[in-house]
């Protein structure tokens, strides 16, 4: 996968050199190419930014210069068109469904934006030509995109094939898609069996696959419940079996008429 970013603070994407996007680099399974946006600028103070039509605080960026960024990146491109990613707080929801979406394009280019934002007809230009992702890695807002494109890019990266030593590795991830699917990982344990007086579970030392599976199933709702509510409110009951409802109720959760679990809501008489 080729990965190319252009931004106004190149330094910031320093941390792409090293773990495992820099051993993905090194091993030539990623190639990521940043880029200074301010060299795409003519004036002496290589100005980048302006103040917003209709007023309001804060600056905008201007579309010149990312207009010969993104024409620049192109060129030196292969016969394919690239996908592009606009970090914004006001894009959609950044989740592991995506990751692995983007995981699958051979070629992404990011787009973080400094200030109020870059001038929309920059999304609207290369919407007509490119795949273009706005996408938010939650609800808070950064001074910049740039640590979102560390964010979606150790995401999408450790989805590439070779680049995680045990293909397992993701399988059980929260949110990964398959039978645990919409449930967070559960707690995980190692050696010494004894820490501070802290013993690990039994069950864990009990060589029972079908025990273990259980427990961790278990712990997941537990976990699910106790972190992400709206996660549970989501799920397909036909996914649960005898086990996860007992826990379910146990945990105070209902099965309603329209077939999802809800949490028990006491009733007026209680
Ligand atoms: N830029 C500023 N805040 C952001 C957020 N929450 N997600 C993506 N990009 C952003």
């Amino acid at each position: 996968m080729r990965i190319d970013v252009v931004t106004i603070f190149p330094e910031y994407l320093e941390p792409l050199n090293i773990s495992l996007v820099g051993k993905a680099r090194a091993r030539g399974l990623l190639d990521v190419r940043v880029h200074d946006l301010r060299e795409w600028t003519h004036d002496k103070h290589n100005t980048i930014d302006d103040t917003p039509y209709g007023g309001g605080p804060g600056m905008v960026m201007k579309p010149e210069p990312w207009g010969e960024a993104l024409d620049a990146v192109r060129a030196c491109g292969e016969d394919r068109e690239p996908v592009l990613v606009i970090p914004t707080p006001s894009g959609r929801p950044f989740t592991q469904e995506l990751a692995v979406e983007l995981s699958q394009r051979p070629w992404l280019v990011f787009a973080p934006a400094r200030y109020e934002g870059i001038d929309r007809r920059v999304v609207d230009e290369y919407a007509e030509r490119w795949e273009v992702h706005e996408v938010s890695i939650g609800d808070y807002v950064l001074a910049g995109g740039e640590a979102a494109v560390l964010v979606i890019t150790e995401a999408v990266a450790r989805l590439l094939p070779g680049v995680l030593g045990n293909v397992d590795s993701h399988r059980d991830d929260s949110f990964a898609p398959g039978a645990m699917a919409d449930l967070l990982e559960g707690p995980v344990y190692t050696k010494p069996p004894l820490w501070r007086e802290r013993a690990i579970p039994e069950v864990l030392l009990s060589g029972h696959h079908g025990r273990v599976a259980r427990w961790r199933r278990d712990q997941a709702f537990r976990r699910t419940a106790a972190n992400r509510p709206d996660l549970i409110e989501r799920c397909d009951p036909a996914v649960l079996d005898k086990n996860d409802r007992a826990l379910l109720a146990e945990l105070g959760w209902t099965e309603r008429a329209d077939k999802r679990f809800g949490r028990a809501v006491p009733s007026m008489e209680e």
